[in-house]
């Protein structure tokens, strides 16, 4: 490989919360401290353990060394970045620069979102298991949360209910749906078919979309994202989507999200609720980093990184269905997330879904509880580590923890 993913890089003290965080319960969600003599192995907050793409680190230094920091405009360059990203995948061929706003984040996207659209005491439809983070986007903004489960198929593929989505929808007057393309933390990479059916319940019952697309750019060989927009003609006006570099290049610290809405109306609606106050204005450095991201380099490291993703996902279901019985862990199509469904074993050994998650944190194992992704007995795994950190993980569940 010509990039590295192997280096095991010390982030303690480096402003890391999925170092510096552990054991200090500041979002609640975080794993405890281990035992001495276990070094702490980072398998939750969804970053990575793997220095970024060098493009990014060089374009950010050529701008640092340029020693003003004042006002600045968003360049030509970063909306033609965007557009030559998005456009690559086949899809968003029409995407021009008024389609593209800056976010703080995705979880800026959102609040914004579900304050224009929704009222306080609405309710907003979600698929469970649900990423943790949409909770507070909605609750926190005094909405409530109504959750369509997904389902394992018989072959133990998560699909959508639809006839579920549609009666949920009408039983608490829904009219706003976030989606998670792909799915974190199941790892599904919908379909066409499966967009289609989704868009098909939306449109029947005049849900608005608002499509968390971050995870777009890691999805596995034989897989294909498909933006939601760009399923049919309604889905393009009906769907506000949110992208960003910072899964894909490991750069949430920057913060540097971005939406893409087609519609004029739902555009100007949710643009100028969050310039009325000016709380949603880039970073100066996350702008170069985005050009450094979306460039050819960038496209050559993110190859690489979905073989190493890819790799250490195959390489960790194999271990865990072969090694620990009544653990279940099925390939995911996408991201670099695994999730654990452990009622088998719970279910097997007496044990609790806490037993066994305090036994990983105690040998350091930092995993993390699938509960706060509405995972009854399940626990999210992050995969996005040099191997060798993923096998000693592997060795200590195998020695402490399904035992
Ligand atoms: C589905 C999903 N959306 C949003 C985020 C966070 O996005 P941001 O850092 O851009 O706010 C995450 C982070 O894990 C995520 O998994």
């Amino acid at each position: 490989m010509k990039y590295d993913f192997t280096s095991i890089i010390n982030r303690k003290g480096m402003d890391a919360t999925a170092y510096d965080s552990v054991g200090q319960y500041k979002w609640g969600i975080e794993p405890e401290l281990p035992e001495e003599g276990f070094d702490f192995i980072p398998l939750w907050v969804a970053d990575m353990n793997f220095p970024t793409c060098p493009a990014i680190t060089r374009r950010m230094i050529e701008r640092a060394e340029h020693p003003l920091f004042g006002y600045f405009n968003y360049s030509e360059e970063y909306y033609q970045s965007i557009i030559n990203w998005r456009r690559a995948g086949g899809f968003h061929v029409d995407l021009t620069r008024a389609h593209i706003g800056y976010e703080n984040g995705v979880h800026g996207f959102l609040s914004t979102a579900v304050e224009v659209l929704t009222q306080p005491g609405d309710h907003i439809l979600l698929h469970s298991p649900v990423y943790v983070g949409f909770k507070g986007d909605v609750e926190g903004l005094g909405r409530h949360s109504v959750y369509s489960p997904l389902v394992r198929d018989e072959s133990g593929v998560w699909r959508m209910d639809y006839d579920d989505m549609d009666r949920k929808i009408k039983e608490f007057n829904i009219k706003t749906c976030i989606l998670c393309s792909p799915h974190n933390p199941s790892g599904r990479v919908w379909t066409m078919a499966e967009l289609e059916k989704a868009m098909q319940v939306f449109e029947a019952n005049d849900v608005t979309v608002l499509s968390d697309e971050i995870w777009a750019d890691l999805v596995f060989k034989g897989h294909q994202h498909i933006p939601a927009q760009c399923v049919n003609q309604w889905a393009r006006e009906h769907v506000a989507a949110a992208y960003a570099p910072s899964k894909t290049f490991n750069l949430a610290g920057l913060v540097g999200s971005y939406h893409i809405i087609y519609n004029d109306g739902l555009r100007r609606a949710i643009v100028r609720h969050s310039e009325k106050t000016h709380y949603n204005e880039m970073n100066v450095l996350s702008m170069h980093a985005l050009a450094g991201a979306y460039s050819g380099e960038g496209r050559a490291w993110m190859e690489e990184l979905l073989q190493v993703i890819e790799g250490n996902a195959r390489r960790a279901c194999e271990y865990i269905n072969r090694s620990f019985e009544g653990v279940r862990c099925d390939m995911p199509e996408g991201t670099y997330m695994l999730f654990l469904d452990c009622s088998g074993y719970c279910a097997r050994s007496g044990r609790t879904i806490d037993d066994v998650i305090r036994a990983g944190w105690r040998v350091g194992v930092g995993w993390q509880d699938g509960r706060h992704f509405e995972g009854p007995c399940h626990i999210r795994l992050n995969l996005a580590s040099p191997r060798v950190r993923l096998e000693e993980a592997f060795r200590r569940m195998k020695e402490y923890v399904f035992i």
